[in-house]
C-alpha cells in the first residue's frame, strides 16, 4: 500500500511518499480502507521532536515517540474510510461500513490502509457526511471536550476561547456553545464571522484589542491555540476561574501546584483521555447538526509536505484534510 514515512525527526521534508507492507488486522482489529485524513498539529509536533516547545517538552516528546529515532514509521492519527476486513473476534462492525476515528499515539492514518481495535475510537460515520468532512471530526474536538470536560463546563458559566479559529478552537466554541455557556471568542481578523457563526456570543479580534486589559473576567479561560499563559491572564478569571491551557511547560508546572493552593485553577491533563463514548457523543451531535469540523485546506496525499508546511504556518482555519482516494 501507499504510505507517508518517515525515519528520522526533522522539517517536514523528512516524509516521503513509499509502499509498504499492508497492515494485517489482529482477532479484535478491523482493517479501514483510509479514504481521508488530517495535517494535524499533533503530526507535525511529533515529527518535529516538538523542537519549537524547547528542550525540556522536546525530551518528553522523544520519551513517547522514540528517544533516537521515531518508534511509529507512519504519522497521521485522524481517519475516515471503508472497513476493508475484521478480526474473527469483531462484532460490531462489518466489511463496507463507513467508518471515522483517530489512532491517537499510534498513528498510521497517513496511508491507504490503518488496523484500528474495534473497542478504539472508532464509529460509523455521521449519515450524510463525505470522507473529507469525516476526517476531521476527532482531532480538535476530543481535545476541546478533554479540557471542557475537566473543567465541568455548564450552562450560563463564561467562558473566554483564545485561538477560537484553531482545529481545537473551533471545535471548543461549538461544544461551549453546546454546553450552554456564554462564549466569547478570540481570533484574528479574518476568522470573525465564523467564529461568530460558529455560536460565539460575542468576538474579539486580538489583533485589535487585549482582553487582559478590559476589566472582564470569565469562570473558565481556554487557551485553545497555546499562545497564553496562566500569569498572563490570571487577571481576568473569576476568583474560582479555571485557565485551561493547551501547550507549556510553565502551565504544566501551574497544573500541578495551583489545585493544592485553592482559588484560581490551572487544569493540564496530560495526556488526555479520550474514549470511544466520547468519538460517539460526536457522531450523536453532528447528527443533531450542533457540531460541524471546520476545513480549511484540501490536499492529495501525496502534497503531504506542502500541507504539513502549511500547517506548521499555525495560520490554518480549523483543519487541513489529506485526500487518498476521491469520495
Ligand atoms: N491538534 C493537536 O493534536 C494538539 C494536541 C495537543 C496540543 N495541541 C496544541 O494545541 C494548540 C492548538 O492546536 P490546533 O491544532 O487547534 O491549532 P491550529 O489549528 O494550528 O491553530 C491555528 C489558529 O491559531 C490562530 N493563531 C495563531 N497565532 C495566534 C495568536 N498569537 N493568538 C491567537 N490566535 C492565534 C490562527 O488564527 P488567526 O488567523 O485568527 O490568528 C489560526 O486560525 C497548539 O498549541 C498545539 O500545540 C494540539
Amino acid at each position: 500500500m501507499r504510505a507517508v514515512v518517515y525515519e528520522r525527526y526533522g522539517p517536514p521534508e523528512v516524509l516521503r511518499l513509499e509502499d509498504v507492507e499492508r497492515p494485517i488486522p489482529a482477532d479484535g482489529e478491523v482493517l479501514v480502507k483510509v479514504h481521508a485524513t488530517t495535517v494535524n498539529r499533533f503530526d507535525t509536533a511529533t515529527r518535529d521532536a516538538n523542537r519549537r516547545s524547547g528542550v525540556a517538552i522536546s525530551l518528553m516528546s522523544r520519551l513517547v515517540s522514540g528517544v533516537r529515532r521515531p518508534r511509529h514509521r507512519i504519522l497521521g492519527t485522524e481517519f475516515a474510510g471503508e472497513v476493508e476486513a475484521v478480526g474473527v473476534a469483531v462484532t460490531e462492525f462489518a466489511v463496507g461500513d463507513k467508518v471515522f476515528g483517530t489512532s491517537g499515539l499510534a498513528f498510521g492514518a497517513h496511508a491507504e490502509f490503518i488496523a484500528m481495535p474495534a473497542s478504539g475510537r472508532i464509529a460509523r460515520m455521521p449519515a450524510e457526511m463525505s470522507f473529507e468532512e469525516a476526517a476531521p471530526i476527532c482531532d480538535g474536538a476530543l481535545n476541546a471536550l478533554t479540557c471542557l470536560k475537566q473543567a465541568d463546563l455548564k450552562a450560563n458559566r463564561t467562558i473566554l476561547i483564545y485561538g477560537a479559529s484553531g482545529a481545537i478552537g473551533t471545535a471548543g466554541v461549538q461544544l461551549a456553545r453546546y454546553f450552554g455557556a456564554d462564549v466569547t471568542a478570540v481570533c484574528g481578523t479574518k476568522n470573525l464571522e465564523l467564529v461568530r457563526s460558529l455560536g460565539a456570543d460575542r468576538v474579539i479580534d486580538y489583533t485589535q484589542k487585549d482582553f487582559t486589559k478590559n476589566g472582564q473576567t470569565y469562570n473558565i479561560i481556554f487557551d485553545a491555540v497555546g499562545k497564553l499563559s496562566f500569569t498572563r491572564c490570571r487577571g481576568s478569571l473569576t476568583l474560582r476561574g479555571i485557565f485551561l491551557p493547551t501547550d507549556g511547560l510553565a502551565n504544566l508546572m501551574w497544573a500541578l501546584v495551583t489545585p493544592r493552593l485553592g482559588g484560581r485553577t490551572v487544569l493540564f491533563q496530560i495526556p488526555p483521555r479520550q474514549t470511544k463514548q466520547d468519538v460517539l457523543f460526536l457522531k450523536e451531535l453532528i447528527e443533531a447538526g450542533k457540531y460541524r469540523p471546520v476545513i480549511d485546506r484540501r490536499y492529495p496525499l501525496e502534497d503531504v509536505v506542502q500541507a504539513t508546511r502549511y500547517v506548521e504556518t499555525e495560520q490554518k482555519t480549523g483543519n487541513v484534510v489529506l485526500t487518498i482516494t476521491q469520495d
